[in-house]
């Protein structure tokens, strides 16, 4: 569902991504661990068009999505929830989730976004810098499912995010998967989330994968090494 091919990224004349290979099955769950500044956020932003690729291809089912600008790539059917999560704080809950619909031609939030976040609907004519952190969180998953994704890319979901809300976010988010079939790759620093949320665990290291085993029979104490510091 997701193809990428030796993807390579640089900022100026650094190069940051050094040829990423990824294959992410349709309804597969992949987490992507890594330290501080390893490259997960970049390889987000490139996979989004926010960082331009220099080489290599990804795609979305068969459609190449490089080269393309951001909404186009969200129009082929993929979506981002971004590190820190920038949910637009002055706007209400529902005008956030009005913002992911552009791609549809719907003005309405669906229905099942609000069963997928009661509490959403709840406040929804709340201001979203009001939410506390678990709720902006799920309000930007809302958003960026508004676009009725096949991928869904989010960037350490769990960070600044209280140990019982991230148990929560991990029965969520396979929720979803469960019900739409979903494709979800969720960067991570917090071994135990990942270990609950994901299908196959991948390790970034400067910018290389340099571990990917699936969640039955991982090494944990092999991951938990590339995690520290
Ligand atoms: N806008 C930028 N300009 C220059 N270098 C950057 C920029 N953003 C990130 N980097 C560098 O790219 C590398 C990967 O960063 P990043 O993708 O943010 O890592 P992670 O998300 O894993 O913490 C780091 O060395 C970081 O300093
Ligand atoms: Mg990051």
């Amino acid at each position: 569902m997701l193809s990428v091919e030796n993807l390579r990224a640089t900022y100026g004349e650094s190069e940051v991504l050094h040829g990423i290979n990824l294959d992410v099955k349709p309804a597969e769950i992949v987490a992507i661990m890594g330290r501080n500044g390893m490259g997960k956020t970049t390889l987000m932003k490139t996979l989004m068009g926010i960082v331009p690729e220099r080489g290599g291809d990804a795609r979305v089912g068969d459609v190449s999505i490089v080269g393309k600008k951001p909404h186009q790539r969200v129009a082929s059917g993929i979506a981002y929830v971004p590190q820190g999560r920038m949910i637009f704080s002055s706007m209400t809950v529902r005008e956030n989730i009005e913002t992911g619909l552009t791609t549809t031609g719907t003005k309405e939030v669906p229905e099942d976004i609000y069963e997928l976040f009661p509490v959403l609907l709840e406040m929804k004519s709340r201001r979203g810098g009001n939410l506390s952190g678990g709720q902006q969180q799920q309000l930007a998953i809302a958003r960026a499912l508004a676009s009725d994704p096949k991928v869904l890319l989010l960037d350490e979901p769990t960070e600044g995010i209280q140990p019982s809300i991230i148990r929560e976010m991990a029965r969520t988010l396979r929720k979803i998967r469960d019900q739409k079939g979903l494709t979800i790759v969720v960067s991570e620093q917090v071994l135990s989330f990942a270990l609950d949320v994901a299908d196959r665990v991948i390790v970034i290291e400067n910018g290389t994968f340099v571990h990917d085993s699936p969640r039955d029979g991982i090494d944990e104490a092999r991951v938990s090494k590339f995690l520290s510091v």
